[in-house]
């Protein structure tokens, strides 16, 4: 009898239920691919967007019609169970964690990837929970703290959405940058924020930062909340807003910012960075969990059978941190 695999697929775009579970053979590894038994694996905003196929615009990446790839789920931790035979930089037994890429499939028993793609070994002092989200939230903020914004020690940052994956990533990873950090959460997430590492908490609901005279050197719009136009009273004269979420808003101050201006707003696509860029930085984040400086946020563990539970929860907008699927 062949050994099967589960994974979950989406043939169109649409809410949550068009997800649907699938059996596959489970693939023998080509010379240069590492098969992986999942463990876990990330549900994030991204893997909601690209099920639902929204922005519109992003079809022209995903697909026009229907999903190009019609697997879902891009962050994962597990367990090589077969390697193949040019491959040297893991072994069967190994603990690994990475991402899928555009390939998708990560919501799945199992994997198989490229040797080359951004996979790393998976360090002792994270779970395959946290390990399964490094990829998003953590790996994200160090790329738009550290490379987009260009954060420096004492500079002082705002992050818009502190209790999010995103968000809750970076108010660690900006203080252990030594930034004076300030958080947008609501009151009821102000406890994490605070204890994550964040000096100042404002309370989304009931305070406007843009109606305060506070200046910072970074605005991380996590969520895309704000626009560079709201924003830019906010910011020091050479301040940068730095905003991950896609949309004609941002790309449009970008342009603008990079002709005139002094205040710059930037994006970037963490996921479209070469794969050897992007193992350098999740080494930085490694080192950062094993001295204790970087833990990820957990909301809710799921059993991988429903993963449409799971995206519904996503969708609300209000997970705390990080949704994953066993
Ligand atoms: N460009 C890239 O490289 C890249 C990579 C990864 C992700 N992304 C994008 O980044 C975005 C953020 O994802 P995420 O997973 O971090 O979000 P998320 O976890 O879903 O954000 C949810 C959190 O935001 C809080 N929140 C909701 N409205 C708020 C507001 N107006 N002000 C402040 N906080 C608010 C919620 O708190 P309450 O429940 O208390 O309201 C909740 O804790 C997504 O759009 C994703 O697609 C971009």
């Amino acid at each position: 009898m062949t050994a099967t695999l589960t994974a979950w697929s989406v043939r169109r775009y649409g809410a949550p239920d068009m997800l649907a579970p699938v059996s596959r053979p489970i693939p023998t590894p080509g010379p240069g691919e590492v098969l992986i038994r999942i463990r876990a694996s990330a549900v994030s905003r991204a893997d909601g967007m690209m099920r639902a196929g929204t922005p519109r615009f992003a079809r022209l990446f995903l697909g026009l019609r229907r999903p190009r790839q019609n697997l879902v789920g891009t962050c994962l931790s597990g367990d090589v169970v077969a390697v193949g035979d040019s491959v040297t930089r893991f072994a069967v037994g190994d603990a690994v964690f990475g991402e899928a890429g555009l390939s998708f499939g990560a919501n799945a028993s199992h994997i198989c990837l490229s040797k080359n793609a951004v996979l790393m070994p998976k360090p002792a002092s994270l779970s395959h929970e946290e390990a399964a989200v490094m990829c998003d939230g953590p790996l994200t903020s160090l790329n738009f703290l550290r490379e987009v914004a260009e954060l420096r020690a004492g500079q002082k940052v705002l992050i818009l959405g502190a209790s999010g994956s995103l968000g809750s990533a970076a108010v660690q990873i900006a203080a252990v940058m030594g930034a004076e950090v300030t958080g947008t959460c609501s009151a009821r997430n102000a406890g994490m924020v605070a204890a994550l590492g964040a000096g100042r908490v404002i309370d989304y609901m009931t305070e406007d930062f843009t109606a305060g005279s506070d200046r910072y050197d970074v605005i991380y719009d996590t969520l895309g909340v704000s626009s560079f136009a709201e924003a830019k009273g906010s910011l020091v004269r050479s301040g940068r807003y730095v905003c991950p979420v896609l949309g004609l808003g941002i790309l449009g101050a970008m342009v603008r910012t990079a002709i005139a201006g002094t205040r710059k707003a930037r994006f970037s696509a963490t996921g479209m960075l070469k794969p050897d860029v992007l193992r350098l930085m999740l080494g930085t984040l490694i080192e950062l969990a094993d001295d204790g400086k970087l833990a990820p946020v957990i909301d809710r563990v799921y059993p991988l059978a429903n993963l449409v539970e799971a995206h519904v929860h996503v969708e609300t907008g209000h997970k705390r941190g990080n949704v994953v699927v066993v």
